[in-house]
């Protein structure tokens, strides 16, 4: 969200192929600790928030590499503050923590059962039993984030550690383990967020939430599950199928500097369309005759397992070109080699229950079916990372995303002694650690055939000025993955870098439009004409919808507009609507993003309130106005192509 500068400085200060009968029972202990949870009541309820009881996310975490033999961590477990960075020195081994805690969850949330602020250093332990039938594996602890730092300990002993809020982990555990018994899983998290002169990815988190910034997340947020496999496994799939039937697919194993043979069955249903023997922790091609290509319209998936020894994992994929090119003139998007008009939302990913963690999987997929339901072809995932289940359901169901990098935090200044303001922005550590977790971002998602586009920097935040990062980013992100476009700078501060020219402005678009407002740069015709921000009217409601935070509800007039009826914001919508599709149809415009799914905190601009139980939009009208802008795009792009 766009938001004046003035305002800135004043900042200061999947469908799971495991077997259902094959997760062993969770724990006697943690179910016995299970009677002292207790959800503590947050500012506003999900319909979910109910449903969501001691045994959350059951769903197999890893759509795209399955394990049949593993057992779920979540649930109740311990948890205590710790008074400093320090503490990691001293483990409280073989103790019991000051209280339960809900895993997975932020320990900012209400469904957490702590709801706590300035949650900087913790202690989290649980303790699990390997299955007898797992004996002579390699026993893999998984985490699929923890935000921000994580130091493992088991049985007594530090077994890894993990920097980086939204990304998975893996940890062999085997040597720690004691058979038959219960083994003690000991955390310890550090997460600054925006303390002091940290400069991390952070996305909308901070310590002091007002308007546009949000509530934090600290903690073990996504699931965490312990599977078998054999010594030498597949530790990593990297997959990409095109237009033509190519598959190019990475095996990544345990043992890195040994090349084996794979084997690789894709299925079309009951049907195997390609068998493929190739070699361990290199790139190799293979094609599939005339698959059913994957769109929006027509989300087709194909399954595939892979063979490596005695280990075997089960994924899948979805053909199809995400590239751009020329037509009638225009630098367009282009999907299958057409051009594609994305239209999605902004979509951040808040829950007033569980912060970064949606109540559960239902929950996490109505936001995406609503979306679906109205004509969006596509969601933009901003500055925030979702467990992988998320990007499951997108290419389920048909919704490209546009995956934004986690952005540093934004543009602050602070007073110093000598009454000087500072810019606060990342040194050259801190921005060599946003490059290192632009790389593992990329690399653990783009094998998700619904993921178009990556977005390097949003708004300037973290942004340097004294050079232009942005350049050899965007270089570094197409050398890992050449099959996606880059919109290297979404709003603000374009230098020319990647190949989006990507307008933001409120409440009217400026997409791909020969005038634009100060705050942005004029559009650019080398590159893709795009409205990454727009819209964001506000209508404000009752009580029982809102974030019942004084604070929060102390920023709603700093809403660019307030539509005081739903029928007038619908008007409103329908006007914003319309602006765009004359882009289209007269100028440049190839796609945008309407500010946004849900009402967040104090922000009540959301197509549907943040509790999800009252929609703003007239069905009918939304779906005419989004077809409107499809046919607008359909009529430019018949003519001659070149790319
Ligand atoms: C955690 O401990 C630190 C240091 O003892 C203290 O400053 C902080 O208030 C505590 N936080 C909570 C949430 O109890
Ligand atoms: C296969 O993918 C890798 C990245 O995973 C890339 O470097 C390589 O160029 C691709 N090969 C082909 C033939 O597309
Ligand atoms: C492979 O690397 C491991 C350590 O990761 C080492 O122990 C082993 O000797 C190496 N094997 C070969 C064949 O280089
Ligand atoms: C992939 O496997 C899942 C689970 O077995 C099944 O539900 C789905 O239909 C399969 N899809 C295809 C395209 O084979
Ligand atoms: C104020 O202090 C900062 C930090 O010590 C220094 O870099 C800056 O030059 C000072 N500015 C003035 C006007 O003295
Ligand atoms: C929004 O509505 C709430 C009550 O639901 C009220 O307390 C608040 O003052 C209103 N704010 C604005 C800007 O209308
Ligand atoms: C917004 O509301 C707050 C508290 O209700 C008030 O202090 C502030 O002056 C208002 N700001 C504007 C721009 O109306
Ligand atoms: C595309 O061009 C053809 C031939 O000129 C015409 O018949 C058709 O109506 C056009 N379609 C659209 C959507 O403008």
């Amino acid at each position: 969200m766009h938001f004046l500068r003035s305002a800135i400085f004043s900042l200061l200060a999947g469908t799971s192929l495991a077997r259902p009968g094959s997760q062993d029972k969770i724990s006697t202990a943690k179910q016995a600790r299970a009677a002292g949870y207790a959800l503590k009541e947050p500012p506003l309820t999900t319909p979910w928030t109910d449903k969501v009881g001691t045994d959350p996310w059951p769903e197999y975490p890893r759509p795209q590499m399955q394990r049949s033999q593993w057992q779920n961590l979540n649930g109740v477990w311990q948890y205590q503050n710790a008074s400093s960075l320090a503490a990691v020195q001293n483990p409280p081994f073989g103790q019991d923590l000051a209280q339960d805690v809900l895993i997975p969850s932020c320990l900012e949330s209400g469904l957490s059962g702590v709801q706590g602020e300035y949650m900087i250093y913790s202690w989290f332990s649980t303790s699990f039993k390997v299955p007898k039938d797992w004996h002579g594996q390699s026993i893999l602890l998984n985490f699929g984030a923890v935000d921000y730092e994580a130091t493992v300990f088991v049985n007594g002993k530090k077994a890894g550690f993990h920097r980086g809020g939204y990304f998975r982990f893996t940890l062999d555990v085997t040597s720690f383990l004691k058979p038959g018994q219960q083994n003690e899983l000991l955390v310890f998290v550090h997460d600054p967020t925006d303390d002091g002169d940290y400069v991390i990815p952070i996305g909308k988190q901070t310590h002091r939430p007002s308007h546009i910034f949000y509530t934090p997340c600290s903690g073990i947020w996504q699931s965490v599950w312990i599977e078998a496999a054999p010594q030498n496994h597949v530790s990593g799939l990297d997959i990409d199928g095109n237009m033509e039937g190519q598959v190019n697919m990475t095996v990544h194993t345990s043992s890195a500097n040994i090349t084996t043979s794979v084997q690789v069955v894709v299925h079309d249903g009951e049907n195997v369309v390609a068998t493929y023997r190739g070699p361990t922790n290199q790139p190799f091609q293979f094609k599939v005759d005339s698959p059913k290509l994957w769109s929006p319209s027509s989300p087709n998936l194909y399954n595939i397992t892979v063979t490596l020894g005695k280990d075997q994992v089960q994924s899948y994929t979805g053909f199809r070109t995400i590239s751009k090119g020329t037509v009638d003139g225009v630098v367009r998007p282009l999907l299958n080699g057409e051009f594609i008009f994305m239209f999605g939302t902004l979509d951040q990913g808040f829950w007033p229950d569980g912060i970064y963690t949606a109540p559960t999987k239902e929950a996490m997929v109505y936001d995406l079916q609503m979306l679906k339901s109205l004509g969006f072809n596509m969601v933009r995932k901003h500055i925030k990372v979702e467990p992988e289940l998320f990007y499951r359901a997108c290419d389920e169901l048909g919704l490209l995303v546009i995956q934004d990098m986690p952005a540093l935090r934004p543009i602050q200044s602070r007073t110093l002694p000598n009454c000087t303001s500072q810019t606060i922005l990342p040194n050259a550590a801190q921005q060599a650690e946003f490059s290192r977790q632009l790389e593992v971002l990329v690399n653990q998602h783009k094998s998700f055939p619904s993921i178009a586009t990556w977005i390097i920097y949003n708004e300037g935040w973290g942004q340097l000025t004294d050079y232009y990062p942005e350049f050899e980013l965007t270089d570094r992100v197409k050398q890992l993955d050449p099959t996606r476009l880059v919109d290297s700078t979404t709003g603000w501060y374009d230098h020319g870098a990647g190949d989006f020219s990507d307008n933001h402005h409120y409440a009217n678009p400026q997409c791909g439009t020969p005038f634009y407002s100060t705050s942005s740069s004029p559009y650019d015709d080398t590159r893709i004409g795009f409205q990454g921000e727009f819209g964001g009217i506000g209508n404000n409601v009752s009580i029982e919808h809102l974030w019942n935070n004084q604070n929060a509800i102390n920023t709603i007039n700093q809403t660019y507009e307030i539509d005081i009826t739903l029928d007038a914001w619908n008007y409103r919508s329908h006007l914003l609507l319309s602006e765009l599709q004359d882009q289209v149809r007269l100028f440049s415009c190839s796609g945008g993003v309407w500010t946004q799914t849900t009402d967040v905190e104090g922000e009540v601009n959301g197509l549907m309130t943040y509790d999800r139980r009252l929609s703003r939009v007239d069905e009918d009208q939304w779906k005419a106005d989004i077809q409107g802008l499809y046919d607008a795009a359909a009529a430019r792009s018949n003519g001659t192509m070149s790319s």
